[in-house]
């Protein structure tokens, strides 16, 4: 009489590719639904709760056939739930290649020093690391990774407002933080 074989070895491997199947769904699943989770608990991070309101920068018939950058004195009124605060900030009132009105903001998008225009030279250097920028803020030399800032503006009843934003310094990109 012959005896009988077995094996259990498909019936493993079946199972332990079920195992793997299960689990790989599993994860996948979890991967899917942790991304709504994640942004919810970074979005107070992210959100920008602070309101800043147009500042004036003077009236246009200060700016009228700007061959140089203008350096302007603004105050900034920023308000944070119920907290109001007001202050002083530098920015430069430039003109484009097609008469448009441009600001500027002074803050070196490097590491944040204040950049200045230099009639010698005819660009904005930064004092700190030696950054160079164009009159239209054109990035020339140095460790800035950007261009300087430009601000939201409009005229209004014959006078230039101004948007003062803060932007996030070391990147390549322009990103609004407050
Ligand atoms: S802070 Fe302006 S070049 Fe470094």
């Amino acid at each position: 009489m012959l005896a009988k074989v077995t094996s259990t070895e498909p019936e493993i491997s079946r199972r332990s590719y079920l195992g793997w199947l299960i689990g790989l769904c599993t994860a996948g699943v979890g991967a899917v639904l942790s991304v709504p989770l994640i942004r919810f608990a970074l979005y107070p991070l992210r959100m920008q709760t602070t309101e800043v309101k147009w500042s004036d920068a003077g009236p246009l018939s200060h700016f009228v056939s700007l061959a140089i950058p203008l350096r302007r004195s603004i105050q900034v009124e920023q308000v944070d739930g119920w907290r109001e605060t007001v202050s002083e900030k530098v920015v430069y009132v430039t003109q484009t290649p097609d008469h448009q009105l441009q600001v500027l903001s002074a803050v070196c998008p490097h590491l944040g020093c204040s950049v200045q225009w230099s009639d010698a030279k005819q660009e904005f250097i930064c004092p700190c690391h030696a950054a160079s920028f164009g009159a239209d803020g054109t990035k020339l030399s140095g460790p800035s990774p950007r261009a300087m800032d430009s601000l939201e503006s409009r005229i209004e009843n014959g006078r230039l407002l101004v948007r003062y934003r803060y932007f996030r310094q070391l990147v390549p990109t322009k990103e609004v933080i407050g």
